[in-house]
């Protein structure tokens, strides 16, 4: 068995400066599979890098379960009980049963009905920073449009907007000490968020009004209604799969744009690019880094003999830049074919938990990245980035910006169509 002594990879101080790519490419290159020591009860884990591989494993949710969740920590066993009744922890038929209620909230259909408020609340949040010509990007900017649309969507009230997504910072980013204390602080942050979204039921049922959160309190599942405490579940769920990801993934869009002002140039000239920038950079800056799944038997994958209870780890952006799918598969190319990206990156997971946001993902992301390629122009660093310590989410905490404010800023390109 590839045994390794420490940790090659899950190691926060390969993660200080983001996500290693290069690194991953070179265990890929090495390794099918790969047995890394940690800290946890198991003592470590098999770190998969093949895209047939994370295929295999996140669609077979019987060999590979999800009932320990999708991060390596092992719940202290209170929380796990209740953790199995959220979405991301539970397996099939249950899942099914569950995820049904709330995918019609985030189809095509429901998209188009939504766009014209994203389009407005984007043009709303530019307008706020833009006469200033700079701004600290990741909380003036992409955190905005995610947290503000899902509020939206479930019907959060203004005035909790900070509360909300503070709590959900502690969560989701519980190993850096300037969101959490310790990662007890998350578990908690995690219970205070389901208590939070039980409360906005208990709200909505005494002044009932137009919401998903309306929606799921009239729906049933295992034969009974939703309970106030289901719905806090859902809306846990919701509130940290939406806006983290989207936020981290809007924020390194900016980076790389920074990075390469000729990309900007392109998007700026032709926004009908702007679909392909948006794959582009679900590709290059995927925030979710891995998802680990636990063996439910004795098995083989990859040639490895896997024990029952072991656990999986999918490192998700290994196949994103994988020279076999990518030419190049460094470079940042908005112009690489749309559909081909779509299919090889694995961005977005895969099997029964697929991301089920996915367009509404891509739609924040087609809506921001267009209202900015129209409007803020030449943009530049005002310092380094600070990235947020975490093996789990890549992202900043901090990039702060300066920009001339569009349209028609001296030597501005014009874009010629719209999306
Ligand atoms: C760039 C943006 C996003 C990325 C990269 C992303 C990524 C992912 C990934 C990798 C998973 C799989 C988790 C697993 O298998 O355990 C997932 C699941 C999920 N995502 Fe997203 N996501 C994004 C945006 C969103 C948005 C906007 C929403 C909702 C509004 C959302 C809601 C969810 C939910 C509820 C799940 C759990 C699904 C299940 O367990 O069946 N995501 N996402």
């Amino acid at each position: 068995m590839a045994q390794c002594p420490s940790k090659p990879l899950l190691d926060f101080e390969k993660f200080a400066a983001g996500t290693p790519h290069a690194l991953i490419g070179q265990l890929r290159g090495a390794h099918r599979l790969l047995w890394e020591d940690d800290e946890f009860a198991t003592g470590g884990h098999w770190l998969v890098f093949q895209q047939a591989d994370i295929d295999q494993v996140l669609q077979s949710p019987a060999l590979f379960s999800s009932n320990f969740g999708p991060l390596l920590d092992d719940f202290p066993e209170p929380l796990l009980v209740e953790q199995r009744e959220s979405l991301t922890f539970m397996d099939r038929p249950r899942h099914r049963q569950y995820r049904s209620l709330v995918e019609t909230a985030f189809r095509q259909t429901a998209m188009r009905q939504r766009e014209p408020m994203m389009r407005a609340l984007a043009a709303s949040i530019l307008d706020e920073v833009l006469p200033r010509g700079e701004c600290e990007f990741v909380q003036e900017v992409a955190m905005q449009l995610p947290t503000r649309v899902i509020f939206a969507v479930l019907g959060v009230p203004a005035e909790d907007f900070g509360r909300v997504a503070d709590l959900t910072n502690t969560l989701a980013l519980a190993d850096d000490p300037e969101f959490a204390e310790n990662r007890q602080a998350g578990f908690i942050a995690s219970g205070l968020l389901m208590d939070y979204g039980t409360s906005l039921a208990a709200s909505h049922r005494a002044a009932p009004r137009d919401s998903l959160t309306m929606t799921l309190l009239g729906s049933q599942a295992e034969g009974r209604m939703l309970s106030d405490l289901d719905f806090g579940r859902f809306f846990n769920n919701l509130i940290v799969g939406g806006t983290e990801t989207t936020r981290n993934t809007l924020a390194g869009a900016m980076y790389e744009f920074i990075r390469r002002p000729e990309q900007y140039a392109l998007l700026q000239n032709d926004l009908a690019l702007v679909a392909s920038a948006v794959e582009e950079v679900l590709r290059f800056r995927n925030p979710v880094v891995y998802l680990r799944r636990t063996a439910t038997q004795d098995q083989d994958l990859g040639g490895q003999r896997i024990a029952r209870g072991a656990k999986v780890v999918c490192v998700l952006g290994s196949p994103n830049r994988d020279p076999r799918f990518f030419e190049r598969p460094d470079e940042f190319d908005i112009r690489r074919p749309l559909e081909h990206t779509r299919r090889h990156y694995r961005t977005f997971g895969g099997g029964p938990h697929f991301c089920l946001g996915i367009q509404q993902a891509r739609l924040n992301l087609t809506v921001m990245i267009g209202e900015m390629a129209r409007r803020l122009h030449q943009p530049r660093l005002l310092a380094e980035p600070r990235q947020a310590r975490s093996t789990f989410m890549d992202g900043f905490k901090e990039l702060r910006i300066a920009f001339t404010p569009g349209p028609g800023g001296p030597g501005t390109p014009q874009p010629r169509t719209s999306p």
